[in-house]
C-alpha cells in the first residue's frame, strides 16, 4: 500500500494546477478528479495524470475515498462541497474566497473542527517567493511596529469571463474585492502579523461594468471597483483599492506596502503581469537604505498544496487555514455592508 497522501480535485479550471501539484509532489498522489463538464474531464484528465474521473463529486468521494480534496469550484459551491468532503472523512483545501459570507465560512470551520480534519484555504500569494522572503524579514523584526499598509490590485480591463458566474453576486459573493482583494488584503494582514480587524469604511462602484453588461447584453450585478479603509484593534490601519476595470496604464497592477517604525516592505508585480518583486526601505545609522531582495519570480515558491500535504502528514497547522479564511470573510462582509450603507461598519467576532 502506498504511504503517499491520496489526493483528489473537484473543479478543473484553477483545479488543474492543484491536480498537477499533487501528482508531482513526492509525498502525495492524484487518485481522482471530478468536474461537472465531461468535456473538461476528457480534455484535461490525461494531461494531469488522473486515471479516475467523475462528473459527480459525491460518487468520487465514495469510490476513491481520498485523504485530501481540493475544492476549486465557483465560490457558491465552496461551503457545501467542502462540508460534504469533510463529512466523507477527507481533509480539504478550499479555493479562496473561503465562502460567500461569514455564516458559510463558520459552518466550514466548525465542521472541520468537529471531524478533526484539516481545512486549508488557498491564499496562494503568501506562497510566492517574494512574499516568503518578505515574511521572513517581517518575522525577524525588520518592520519594528507595523502601523499602516496600502494594498492594491487594479486592472485596466480584466473582468474574468464576463457574463459568467464571476460577475453574478449570488454565485460569486461579489466582484473584484472577493476575487482579487482577498489575496492583496490577506498579504498585507499577514505581513503586519494578522492584527484583529475592528472596523471598515468602504465604497464600491459598478459604473464601468454596468455599461459593459448593457453593451454585451451580459449578466453582471457586482462591483467593478472597491476601495476603503480598515482599522485594527492594535491601532494599525490599511487602505485598499481593488478593481477588474479602470482607466489606468498597466493591464494589471499589484502593490502591497506595509509601513513599520523601523522599515517598510513592498510586494509588487513588475511589467503588468505575474512577476513579483520584494523591496525594503529603512534608515540605519543615519543612512537611507532601499533595495530589492533577490527572489525567484512568479509562483516558484513553495506551493500551498505542498504546505498542506506536509501539515496533514506531520500534524501541523498549514500556513493558510480556516481561521485565516474566516478572518478575511469578516472583513469582506463588513466591506460590502459599509459600501451598501455608506457607513463605517464595526466587526464583532
Ligand atoms: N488562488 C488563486 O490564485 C486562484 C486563481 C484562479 C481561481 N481561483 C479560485 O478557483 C475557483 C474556481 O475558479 P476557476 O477560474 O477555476 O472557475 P472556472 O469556472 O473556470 O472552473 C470551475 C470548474 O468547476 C466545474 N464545476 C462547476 N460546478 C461543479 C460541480 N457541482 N461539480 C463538479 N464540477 C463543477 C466547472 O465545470 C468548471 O470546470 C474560484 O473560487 C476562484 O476564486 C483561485
Amino acid at each position: 500500500m502506498s504511504s503517499k497522501l491520496r489526493c483528489a480535485v473537484v473543479g478543473l479550471g484553477m483545479g488543474r494546477n492543484h491536480a498537477k501539484t499533487y501528482a508531482a509532489l513526492p509525498d502525495s498522489e492524484l487518485v481522482a478528479v471530478a468536474d461537472l463538464d465531461p468535456k473538461r474531464l476528457e480534455e484535461w484528465a490525461p494531461t494531469i495524470g488522473a486515471s479516475k474521473c467523475y462528473t459527480d463529486y459525491k460518487r468520487m468521494l465514495k469510490d476513491a475515498r481520498p485523504d485530501l480534496v481540493s475544492v476549486a469550484l465557483p465560490n457558491f459551491l465552496h461551503a457545501p462541497v467542502t462540508i460534504d468532503c469533510l463529512k466523507a472523512g477527507a481533509h480539504v483545501q478550499s479555493e479562496k474566497p473561503m465562502a460567500l459570507n461569514v455564516a458559510q465560512a463558520r459552518k466550514m470551520r466548525d465542521e472541520a473542527r468537529k471531524r478533526k480534519r484539516v481545512l486549508g484555504i488557498n491564499l496562494s500569494y503568501r506562497f510566492t517567493a517574494a512574499a516568503q522572503s518578505l515574511k521572513a524579514l517581517a518575522d525577524d523584526g525588520f518592520l519594528g511596529t507595523p502601523y499602516h499598509g496600502v494594498t492594491r490590485w487594479t486592472r485596466r480591463d480584466g473582468f474574468p469571463k464576463f457574463g459568467s458566474w464571476f460577475g453574478q453576486k449570488k454565485l460569486s459573493g461579489g466582484g473584484p474585492l472577493i476575487d482579487l482583494g482577498v489575496h492583496r488584503i490577506d498579504l498585507a494582514l499577514w505581513l503586519m502579523g494578522n492584527p484583529e480587524p475592528v472596523s471598515v469604511s468602504a465604497a464600491a462602484h459598478d459604473l464601468l461594468a454596468r455599461e459593459k453588461a448593457k453593451r454585451l447584453k451580459a449578466q453582471y450585478d457586482c462591483e467593478d471597483l472597491a476601495g476603503g479603509f480598515i482599522r485594527f484593534k492594535n491601532g494599525a490601519s490599511l487602505l485598499f483599492e481593488i478593481s477588474w476595470g479602470a482607466h489606468q496604464n498597466d493591464p494589471e497592477s499589484m502593490n502591497t506596502t506595509v509601513l513599520g517604525t523601523d522599515g517598510s516592505l513592498v510586494h509588487r508585480n513588475e511589467g503588468g503581469g505575474y512577476q513579483f518583486v520584494a523591496e525594503f526601505h529603512t534608515t540605519r545609522a543615519g543612512q537611507k537604505l532601499s533595495g530589492q531582495i533577490p527572489v525567484q519570480k512568479g509562483f516558484e515558491g513553495q506551493s500551498s498544496q505542498a504546505d498542506l500535504v506536509q501539515a496533514i502528514l506531520h500534524g501541523k497547522r498549514p500556513l493558510a487555514d480556516a481561521e485565516d479564511g474566516l478572518r478575511m470573510q469578516y472583513i469582506l462582509d463588513a466591506i460590502y455592508k459599509s459600501a451598501a450603507t455608506g457607513r463605517e461598519v464595526r466587526i464583532a467576532r
